[in-house]
């Protein structure tokens, strides 16, 4: 792990990730003891501002939790903000004085610096180049570089990216984030799958008859749609944050929780998958609300007017492998939907009939977000007189189960201390993305081609496109009987 006294330099500081996501997270880590109060914090981009011009823009997104308002202060006493060009050495040298006087005056005898890119991926290979040649190029230093999505947007963007990083900076210095692996319940996957026996057990084609991933939004691209259209909901959530749920649900028992061990399978059975099938998909484009209030996907003027740009996609993996085979796990991700939800559903095989004539079938559900929670629908007598089973949950809501007292980290608060302690375990690895380049680029070029499908239009804030229902029938999942079934549980009258 970094020491005390680490130079923690963003990169980007003055742009929207910094401000939304990379300082509100050192401020949280700082605000629970878990960044020393001996660091140093440098913001640095191109925009002309004053230390207090910057610590102000920051300042609004900093959450006090059950903090006094003074840590804010104090948290701020450690950044300064410098400004400076990406693409040349004037600003890197500046930046260098800096390190440099830190360490000198606390005697750091091994320099420890940490470098947060917080920038568009044009960025990353200059911003790099120009970091190893002025504050990396002594030898013994510790230095680490946390990158940021998109890793490329195909194979070989992806690979040209790589070719231009690797030699810069080592695997073991690179930290790619994929924020989904901070999540708390994303972190628990591996958890509830190897450490519970009867979970396990049934973890397989014998039990499970079909697998969603399914991740929602209520809003629409707001003000991003420029960006949104040259990239699609496939690339912006599926092939990332959903790809890393769909490894951790489905790989084998790693040997340890080691990094490179929990890797290695993760690659394993991400080399398991089918081509993806681009006949056999869902795809939606989302259009004004019904009552005409919220806006369409074309109405940003950012976006191409004829852009027939995915907001929405459903499409199943299909993995060979002993323990697979035959089970479609399929992933699900739509904007401007009717609620924002992010979850897992595993759905078993129906029991034998025999002894009962209708019974529903046993669900597992792991919310992701917002209020962590799993559960399962069980099938249970009905108390009392009755003889008849309904359908109900052993029920494990977070909320309800822990109290305020427990600090969850947010997914970038988790990240940058793994950082920090050096723990790779949730970052994506080079070979990762590579063989999952692999996957989804024929896909992509397949549904990007001129003579592609175009995207059926839905409502903003409806459930998506109409054939949703019908889609995940074909690939093995029943609904429950909506009649019985209620989630939350509400007082039975
Ligand atoms: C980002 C996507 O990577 O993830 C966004 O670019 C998306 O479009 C976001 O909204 C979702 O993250 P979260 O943590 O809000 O679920």
């Amino acid at each position: 792990p970094f020491g005390d006294r680490v130079s923690l330099v963003v990169f980007g500081a003055s742009g929207d990730l910094a401000k939304k996501k990379t300082f509100p997270a050192l401020f949280g880590l700082f605000r629970e003891g878990q960044l020393p109060s001996t660091v140093q914090i440098v913001g640095y981009a191109r925009s002309n501002l004053s230390d207090e011009e910057f610590k102000d823009r920051i300042r609004p997104n900093l959450k006090l939790r059950n903090a006094d308002k003074s840590k804010i202060d104090e948290f701020l006493s450690l950044c300064s903000y410098m400004h400076g060009p990406y693409d040349e050495d004037s600003g890197y040298v500046e930046l260098l004085d800096k390190c440099v006087a830190y360490e000198k005056k606390h005697n750091v005898a091994v320099p420890e610096r940490l470098f947060y890119l917080a920038l568009p991926p044009s960025a990353f290979a200059t911003v790099c180049r120009f970091l190893k040649k002025h504050l990396n190029s002594e030898s013994g230093l510790k230095t680490r570089v946390i990158v940021e999505k998109p890793f490329g947007r195909d194979l070989q963007t992806f690979r040209e990216l790589q070719e231009n990083l690797s030699p810069l900076f080592t695997e073991d210095e690179l930290y790619r984030i994929d924020h989904y692996l901070g999540k708390e319940m994303v972190k628990n996957l591996l958890v509830l799958r190897f450490g519970n026996e009867f979970l396990g057990a049934a973890w397989n084609k014998n039990h499970i008859k079909s697998i969603q991933i399914s991740f929602k939004e209520a809003f629409g691209t707001q003000g991003r749609g420029g960006y949104f259209d040259t990239i699609g909901i496939i690339r912006d959530v599926m092939q990332n944050h959903m790809l890393q749920v769909f490894t951790l649900l489905t790989m084998e028992r790693p040997v340890s929780f080691d990094p490179e061990a929990v890797r290695d399978e993760k690659v394993k059975v991400l080399k398991a998958v089918e081509p993806i099938d681009p006949k056999d998909v869902l795809l939606g484009q989302y259009s004004a609300s019904e009552d005409g209030k919220e806006p369409g996907y074309l109405d940003d003027d950012t976006v191409n007017k004829d852009s027939k740009c995915f907001t929405y996609a459903a499409f199943a993996l299909h993995i060979h492998n002993e323990r697979w085979e035959g089970v479609p796990i399929v992933l699900r991700a739509g904007k401007a939907l009717d609620e924002s939800k992010v979850e897992i559903r595993i759905q078993f095989k129906p029991v034998a009939k025999g002894m009962f004539k209708e019974i529903q079938r046993n669900e597992l559900v792991i919310r992701i977000q917002p209020d962590e929670a799993i559960y399962m629908k069980i099938n249970s007598k009905i108390p009392g007189i009755s003889t008849e089973t309904s359908l109900t949950d052993l029920d494990l809501t977070y909320s309800k189960r822990y109290s305020d007292d427990f600090w969850i980290p947010e997914a970038y608060e988790a990240l940058i201390r793994d950082c920090y302690l050096g723990n790779h375990s949730n970052f994506v690895r080079d070979d990762e993305l590579d063989i999952s380049w692999k996957l989804f680029t024929p896909f992509l070029e397949a549904l990007e081609a001129a003579d592609g499908p175009k995207p059926e239009l839905y409502s903003y804030g409806s459930k998506g496109p109409k054939g949703l229902r019908e889609f995940l029938a074909s690939h093995g999942y029943v609904f429950s009987d909506e009649g019985t079934y209620q989630w939350p549980l509400t007082t039975p009258n």
